[in-house]
């Protein structure tokens, strides 16, 4: 189908500012809907694999679901043939705003499987993918992509590539296919703008956000239509609304979104470690309790269990100024009650804090700052 790039960015994505990522196991269904529900303007389903997709009716059950909330919504498909792309996207056009290709995941697996950002050398067959779904399918194509490192020119002509095969949307992760695990380093926003410079489709900046000022930063930065956000969502799924709730309060709203559309439990207990993961090494014990949690009443208990250890009825800003000040100055001395699984806990995160330019209490949603991501 041949659809105006920018008619689509404004009628049916809506002009979009802030992007929920695409992220494998995490951004499901419920999760979707829950930054949603925090201003989150678009969302892209979890990557899921054209071929397996296309043939296996289980894989599809297990792996994708939506509602009529959960729009607009960009379902993403790992793909290295043509045809598997098209099968997969037909089954999901009518049920989502546009399908993307997704060329970035640097992953081992991709690796073996051929796809993701270990097909980003082979134009033609990418080009070939764009065209033959941009050709027979009614909903637009978009590609998420890393960018080459240190070479510029090669990261334009590879986007106008895709510009040209069709694709009306470009996400761009602006690190290359080598900056993953330790490697990671800072995403690099002046090439992101220097894409977007060459190119007449609509961009969405991907990298370096922690913060809801790094949001308009990365946009004036970069020149990017829209800026995307995958790990700090994860920590804290209200960053596009600029706040920073409780993390038992999120928890809660995002287990209820579970009971109304269930997902692997796995799943679940893995955005309970990124909600909590401040809070889990101030109570040794409850951290044990999250990791042997087997159903949903476990994770209601061990979300009390949290608040309870750390939460002051009467005036929880005054507690969370005391225990904060306490950190700071060192001071072993409480007028609350704490466990002694959370003073050890304070005490380590003390030491934190000395490295740490954070000024938020562990029990709200906040970002995590990988170790050395200033220096
Ligand atoms: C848990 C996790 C899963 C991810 N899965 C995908 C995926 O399915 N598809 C994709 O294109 N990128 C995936 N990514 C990469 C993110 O979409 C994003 O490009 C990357 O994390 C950089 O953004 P950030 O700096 O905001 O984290 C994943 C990232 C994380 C942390």
């Amino acid at each position: 189908m041949s659809q105006d790039p920018w008619e689509f960015w404004k009628y049916k994505l809506k002009s979009p500012k802030y992007v929920s990522a695409p992220m494998v196991d995490m951004s499901e269904l419920p999760f979707r809907l829950l930054t949603r529900k925090y201003d989150s303007d678009l969302c892209y389903s979890p990557m899921l694999h054209s071929s397996k997709f296309s043939k296996e009716p289980r894989y599809r059950k297990d792996m994708f679901s939506t509602c009529v909330e959960d729009s607009p919504l960009i379902v993403q498909f790992c793909s290295n043939d043509a045809a598997d792309f098209l099968a997969a996207s037909l089954l999901v056009q009518y049920q989502c705003t546009a399908v993307d290709l997704n060329l970035g995941c640097p992953q081992k697996i991709a690796k073996r499987g051929h796809y993701g950002a270990y097909i980003m050398d082979e134009w033609e067959l990418i080009s070939d993918i764009i065209k033959t779904a941009t050709r027979n399918l009614e909903t637009p194509v978009t590609c998420k992509i890393r960018i080459y490192q240190d070479d510029c020119r090669k990261s334009i002509h590879y986007a106008q590539m895709l510009e040209k095969a069709g694709c009306k949307l470009l996400g761009v992760h602006g690190r290359s296919l080598h900056q993953k695990g330790s490697l990671t380093g800072p995403a690099d926003w002046p090439q992101i703008r220097l894409v977007k410079s060459h190119l007449s489709i609509p961009v969405i900046a991907n990298g370096n956000i922690l913060e809801y000022s790094d949001l308009d930063e990365c946009i004036k930065k970069t020149s990017a239509d829209a800026v995307m956000s995958a790990e700090t969502i994860l920590h804290n799924p209200a960053l596009f609304s600029d706040s920073h709730p409780f993390v038992w309060d999120i928890a809660q709203e995002f287990l209820e979104l579970c009971s109304r559309y269930p997902i692997n439990f796995n799943h679940i207990r893995a955005h309970f470690f990124k909600i909590f993961h401040l809070c889990l090494p101030l109570l040794p014990r409850l951290r044990d309790k999250l990791c042997s949690a087997q159903t949903d009443l476990d994770l209601h208990s061990f979300i009390e269990s949290v608040r309870s250890a750390l939460f002051f009825p009467h005036d929880n800003d005054l507690r969370a100024r005391v225990l904060l000040q306490q950190i700071k100055l060192g001071n072993g001395t409480s007028p609350y009650t704490l466990d002694a699984d959370a003073i050890t806990g304070l005490n380590l995160l003390k030491q934190d804090e000395d490295q740490s330019s954070s000024i938020l209490p562990p029990w709200v949603c906040q970002p995590f700052i990988r170790p050395n991501y200033f220096s």
